[in-house]
């Protein structure tokens, strides 16, 4: 399946996800640096922030209040926002757009 990650500078490139990767490791695992993902996935970070194209809400597991907490202590939530290490990739969001939000 094919994720779709537009860097903060605005570069859209198509990335092949392997089974079982989150979307923060797909993106981490190809390369794109400013993901920081610091605290390695255990939600407790929020530096793994990325804006989500809203064609796929509806397709991606619900929020936990810990993620939730973490986005509400971001400068750049949008009604968009995930922390990418919260979403397994799953055949069903093959071509999933994400943004990586702009650093707090
Ligand atoms: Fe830290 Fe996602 S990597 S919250």
């Amino acid at each position: 399946p094919k994720l779709i990650v537009t860097t903060r500078e605005g570069d859209t490139s198509e990335i092949d996800v392997a089974d079982g990767l989150t979307v923060m490791e797909a993106i981490r695992d190809n390369g794109f640096d400013e993901l920081l993902a610091l605290c390695g996935g255990c939600c407790s970070c929020a530096t793994c922030h990325v804006h989500v194209d809203a064609a796929f809400s509806d397709k991606l597991p619900p929020m936990t209040e810990d993620e939730d907490d973490l986005l509400e202590s971001t400068d750049h939530r949008k009604a968009t926002s995930r922390l990418s290490c919260q979403i397994p990739f799953a055949p069903e969001l093959d071509g999933l757009k994400v943004t990586i939000a702009p650093e707090d």
